[in-house]
């Protein structure tokens, strides 16, 4: 049972294969944290490490007016699962609720718990799921009377994943409105500072870039005020031990299931105790709950590592790819697509896109991607987003005409859409100006020339769902690209009163959920990929419908390589679109080798390759299909990491039998010193690993060991941007 909860002490544990948990019902009923951290066998100690429990003469102490010998303690020293704002605790607070009486004190005490099998569904909200013997869950109901309302904290614990997934649901119980302020999904007190904190920062075109930084004490997060996720900070981070690595020592990754505005904070108070908090971003956030009513924060997903970060990424990896990506194709094969967006942009008819076909299927691709521009009168990005008729006289035939087309010549075919969005010259926009968001008396700012539609009202969902099912059902559609191309601002609803516009934010993302709930389960046969702007949204809430997300515009590969390298720290590659273009920073070798670190696709004119390249991207298509199984299940390690090392980036997949190994290296900038050896690791040492093109035969040990020669020859000089692909495999 990894749910364990002891009556006598007080104390629950929750076990991973690899990791404890625990806390305790303390003195007056509050819950608080006593342990995360690696694997321990003892029980009884865990209470000891209750140690805080005292005061200075500064913190408020928790009165116990009718016993004077009892021991008072001070919630501002204490590590607390659940912190509520102003009564005792002044750090960061996990939840503050305005109630009847209009202030926002807020003091939840434990009432009772459950334990059960499985894992239950969070309503209207994408999250992790399990069948009952792959997880079990804990839920710990708190109450706070003076505001009337309830919180049920979830844990559920994956064990053979090393991971636990945290999210509460509120209940007002009282007989009176409250608001809540602040409702965080998650809390984590740790004992003390020596971390270092990983988080992932960007912009468009340079997302998921890792920095690393020590802790200290004051106030340090990543966030998001701009109603997606954004380009700007992934809903990821990792705490890393002093000393800890890439392969070595305690990481602690928190990754939050959710594609809105959120907050990763990790606050380092005076005693040099670090407090982890994720969730909601409580700027621009109110929420009125009326009696009887409930409200449910995402879900915050916990892994801890003895094995560094790959450790802490391979875990992850795992996770999403088994319990988090549903639907029919989050095992399937997927196929191997071409798109046209940097092919052709905006310039294409129906015959072009047939040229794309015949060329591609030649080379073996198997999906044409047909990307904006078809729809309304969209002949550049400053019209007709809302518009979802299809443009007949631009492509020069029907949509089922195409598709038909394109499917003769052997290609499944997909679309684009950009479902949210809304262009001032729209006929949807001349029709419904209030549907685009936009805050009272205020002018709306446009952005790429767009606004953003009110997603928080079904009558604009439903009339959205409408548009694109005629499509859908008027064509042979195998795959949809969901794009996002803005981020909102001035945001209200016209449909909200003035007391629930706090609530709009977090409504919007509901209504995405809800329409994706929507089309996948219409389509289910659909592939659906995520876009915004690139990697705008790359999130696991998102990753929860679509098996897929573009990970950036950016296809220049040498650039590419930090920005999936970052991503892979949470993601799982085979979730990373990654497309060879036609960006002449490399040859199409390593554009091949850093794409086949994702989905693999293409993204360029295949009418205007050389015969070199045709020959060269027929044996990509093919290694595609070889490595398929081993980019999908294998094991990621990232051996040497772009933004630490400016010549080379090098990476390895191994199968989970240990009998397949891709290794991968790309020569940024020429090295100084041309002798290398180069060291594997995740090998089994006891096996015999053959080099495929070589013949040559190491044992695991040797390769783990000794390593790899990988000295370069001074002459030729080897290029900047060239690339080494090796494949190792070993009898089973
Ligand atoms: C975004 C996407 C691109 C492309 C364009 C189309 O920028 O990231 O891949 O689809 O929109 O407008």
């Amino acid at each position: 049972m990894p749910i364990l909860f002891d009556p006598a002490s007080r104390v629950f544990r929750l076990d991973t294969d690899v990791s404890t948990y625990a806390m305790m019902i303390y003195e007056e009923n509050y819950l608080v944290h006593l342990y995360y951290g690696a694997k321990v066998p003892d029980a009884a100690p865990l209470a000891k490490l209750m140690t805080r429990g005292w005061f200075d003469s500064f913190s408020p102490r928790n009165p116990k007016m009718d016993d004077p010998d009892h021991v008072q303690f001070s919630l501002d020293f204490t590590p607390q699962e659940f912190p509520g704002f102003g009564a005792g605790d002044s750090r960061a607070s996990a939840v503050e609720v305005c109630g009847p009486a209009g202030d926002f004190v807020t003091d939840f005490r434990y009432q009772s718990h459950r334990v059960f099998p499985g894992k239950p569904a969070l309503e209207g909200l994408p999250a992790t799921f399990a069948q009952e013997g792959e997880a079990e869950t804990l839920e710990i109901e708190m109450a706070d009377p003076a505001t009337g309302v309830k919180a049920f904290l979830l844990y559920t614990v994956f064990a053979h994943n090393g991971a636990m997934a945290r999210s509460v649901r509120f209940e007002n119980a009282g007989s009176n409105a409250v608001d809540l302020e602040r409702a965080l999904s998650l809390c984590l007190d740790l004992p003390a500072m020596d971390y270092d904190l990983i988080h992932l920062y960007g912009r468009w075109n340079k997302e998921n870039t890792k920095v690393r930084q020590p802790l200290r004490h004051g106030s340090q997060s990543i966030s998001s005020r701009r109603g997606m996720t954004g380009h700007n900070h992934n809903p990821f981070a990792a705490l890393l031990r002093h000393g800890a690595g890439e392969e070595q020592g305690e990481a602690l990754g928190v990754s939050l299931v959710y594609s809105g505005n959120f907050l990763i904070e990790a606050e380092v108070d005076t005693w040099g105790c670090p407090r982890l908090l994720a969730g909601i971003n409580p700027d621009g956030f109110r929420w009125r709950l009326m009696p009887g009513e409930s409200f449910q924060t995402p879900e915050a997903v916990t892994v801890f590592s003895a094995n560094g970060l790959g450790g802490m990424s391979r875990a992850f990896h795992r996770l999403y790819s088994s319990h988090l990506i549903h639907g029919e194709w989050a095992h399937k094969k997927r196929p191997l697509l071409i798109n046209s967006w940097e092919a052709a942009f905006f310039d294409f008819d129906g015959q072009k896109l047939v040229e794309f076909a015949k060329e591609a299927k030649e080379l073996g691709i198997e999906m044409l991607v047909m990307d904006d521009g078809w729809f309304g009168q969209r002949s550049d990005d400053h019209r007709a987003l809302g518009d979802w008729w299809v443009n007949e006289e631009k492509l020069g035939c029907s949509l089922k005409e195409l598709v038909a087309q394109v499917n003769q010549q052997g290609l499944s075919f997909g679309i684009w859409y950009e479902p949210e969005m809304i262009s001032p010259d729209s006929d949807l926009y001349r029709a419904h100006p209030d549907w685009a968001v936009c805050a009272q008396g205020r002018q709306g700012s446009v952005s790429r020339h767009q606004y953003v539609l009110d997603m928080s009202r079904k009558e604009v969902r439903d009339n959205i769902f409408e548009q694109m099912r005629a499509v859908i059902e008027g064509a042979n559609i195998a795959y949809i690209k969901w794009d996002c191309n803005r981020n909102i601002s001035e945001a209200a609803s016209a449909a909200l009163s003035p007391e629930r516009q706090g609530e709009f934010f977090h409504r919007y993302v509901l209504g995405v959920y809800d329409l994706m709930d929507r089309v996948t389960k219409a389509f289910p046969h659909i592939l659906l990929e995520n876009c915004s702007g690139g990697g705008g949204r790359f999130d696991p809430g998102m990753l929860y419908y679509s098996p897929q997300i573009w990970t950036s515009d950016n296809t220049d590969p040498v650039e590419r390589l930090s920005i999936q390298f970052g991503a892979s720290l949470c993601y799982p590659i085979a979730s990373m679109g990654a497309h060879v273009s036609a960006n002449p920073r490399t040859g199409f070798e390593t554009k091949g080798a850093v794409a086949m670190m994702g989905t693999f696709g293409y993204e360029l004119d295949p009418r205007k390759l050389t015969p070199e390249e045709r020959e060269t991207i027929k044996a990509q298509v093919a290694d595609y299909h070889k490595y398929y199984g081993l980019i999908r299940q294998g094991d990621l390690y990232r051996l040497t990491d772009p933004t630490e090392n400016a010549h080379f980036c090098d990476w390895e997949l191994v199968s989970q039998d240990k009998t397949q190994v891709l290794y991968t290296r790309v020569m940024m900038r020429r090295p100084e010193c041309f002798f290398q050896h180069k060291r594997l690791v995740g090998l089994d040492p006891e096996k015999l690993y053959t080099n495929e093109e070589t013949g040559e035969t190491y044992s695991g040990a040797f390769l783990m060991n000794a390593g790899l020669d990988l000295s370069l020859r001074p002459w030729p000089a080897p290029k900047d941007g060239d690339c080494l692909v090796l494949h190792f495999t070993a009898q089973a």
